[in-house]
């Protein structure tokens, strides 16, 4: 893909595939700044370029720290490209490990900060309409951002609200009333999806297909069967907010100003599970959920320990990071552009202090990939089996390239692309989701991991780009 009037810049790798396209990282040759550039070509699908424009046009009036910073906007033809601000952090649902989650402490910053995002897009009047952790990014330093505003509307303007219509999101964090009523408020539909990524950050599970009578698992919630799962991995008072967030009635629900004053929310974590100055809940849920997080996590203990496996001892459980992958105490940190503008006009960009980097600190955390000791086509063949065997659909799109198609758990379509890269004298196999739930694609992901642990190195992923 080239960028014809982006001079002086790399595009070094892709940081992320949609139905919408493709999102890739640009590196500044000389002062290694970076930006990732959304490129969408619009002849595809007739409404894709008024699309893009209201994207442009809402995410340019947009300016708060946990919100990807808009820099700019070029067309080519029918290409368009709409620069960003880089978050070398990746995708929040990176963080969560499947069926388990993320350490409380870490949901209760990463909430926060949605929070903090939400409000400010309220407070301008403007609604995201598809708050998911696939569209939740995190920067260098961990701080949440939230990105991609293809469906974002304006629900206020000069102070009067409209009521919505249109249905959108993504169904299993959609607000019930989206599903049954031909008109609903903006905000609280917002709040419901931010619950719902709760949810998935405290127990690495999303509570429903979607929010209907339909499904029973949606039926058990509105009959308060919290003995079940997801609820019994959460904690007594998250689990109070969550009560109050997912409520199905949007009037009775929880506001952003509500959620504020909760004490879950406002409480300060210092460290471990158990909070200073909480007033502990009862006896058996503290035990029971204590034993299942210590039994959870030991059975996932083995992809924690190889993908960490050169890091120092973890203090505890809930402290071993199961995602890292970068260089030892580095901060994997890019300068962002000071001046956007020039670099749409391709001239070149002043430098900036702290700028400088070396290739291995340009990493990108991913979990879904992992090292093979043999050859290209003995990994193709053995994770092609693999897949095979276990009833996915394999199509080859190139020697070192393959599309997987199934049916999730929730007999939703999962499809992933598998690319097989030489690097360094040893094969790199990437996984990237195309189609489907993040956390499902986790699942599997993980599950051939399992099964293919003979042919999996077991040396640290560290990669300078792919
Ligand atoms: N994936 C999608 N958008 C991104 C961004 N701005 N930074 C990093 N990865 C991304």
């Amino acid at each position: 893909m080239a960028v014809p009037f982006v001079q002086d810049w790399d595009l070094v790798q892709t940081l992320g595939e949609g139905a919408y396209g493709e999102v890739r990282l640009l590196v500044n040759k000389k002062t290694e700044e970076a930006v990732a550039v959304k490129v969408v070509d619009t002849s595809s699908a007739k409404d894709c370029i008024e699309n893009v424009k209201k994207e442009v046009c809402v995410h340019k009036m947009l300016s708060h720290p946990n919100i990807v910073r808009f820099f700019g906007h070029r067309s080519e033809g029918p290409i368009q490209y709409i620069f960003l601000e880089y978050c070398s952090g990746g995708e929040l649902f990176d963080r969560i490990e499947p069926d388990v989650g993320m350490p409380e402490k870490e949901a209760h910053r990463f909430f926060q900060q949605l929070v903090a995002g939400v409000e400010y897009l309220h407070s301008i009047g403007i609604t995201h309409r598809d708050v998911k952790p696939e569209n939740i990014l995190l920067d260098d330093k961990d701080n949440l951002k939230i990105s991609d505003f293809g469906m974002a509307t304006m629900f206020r303007h000069r102070g009067r609200e409209r009521k919505l219509s249109r249905l959108c999101g993504t169904l299993p964090y959609v607000a019930p009333e989206l599903l049954s009523r031909s008109e609903f408020h903006a905000q609280p539909a917002d709040v419901w999806a931010c619950g719902i990524v709760l949810t998935a950050m405290l127990a690495g599970e999303l509570p429903w297909d979607q929010p209907s009578e339909s499904c029973q698992e949606y039926v058990d919630w509105l009959q308060k069967k919290i003995y079940i799962t997801p609820w019994k991995k959460i904690d007594s008072v998250p689990l109070g907010l969550l009560k109050n967030i997912l409520l199905h009635s949007p009037e009775d629900r929880f506001t952003i100003p509500e959620i504020k004053k909760h004490r879950w929310f406002s409480s300060s974590f210092k460290s471990g599970v158990k909070r200073q100055g909480d007033v502990p809940g009862p006896v058996t849920k503290i035990l029971r959920s204590d034993i299942e997080r210590l039994q959870l996590g030991r059975a996932n203990s083995d992809d924690r320990v190889q993908i960490s496996s050169s890091q120092p001892e973890p203090q505890g459980l809930w402290e071993v990071r199961y995602d890292v992958v970068g260089t030892e105490g580095a901060q994997v940190s890019f300068s962002q552009p000071a001046c956007p503008d020039h670099m749409l006009l391709g001239s070149q960009l002043l430098a900036t202090p702290g700028a400088s980097q070396n290739p291995w600190q340009r990493l990108v955390r991913r979990l879904t990939r992992f090292f093979t000791t043999l050859k290209v086509e003995p990994s193709y063949a053995a994770l092609r089996d693999t897949c095979i065997a276990l009833g996915y659909q394999w199509k080859q799109s190139c020697t070192s390239q393959a599309t997987v198609s199934t049916m999730d758990r929730r007999n939703n379509k999962l499809i992933f692309k598998v690319h097989f890269l030489e690097m360094e004298e040893r094969i790199l196999v990437d996984f990237r989701l195309s189609k489907g739930d993040g956390l499902e694609f986790k699942r599997i992901f993980l599950k051939l991991k399992q099964k293919l642990s003979d042919i999996i190195s077991n040396q640290r992923v560290l990669i300078p780009f792919t």
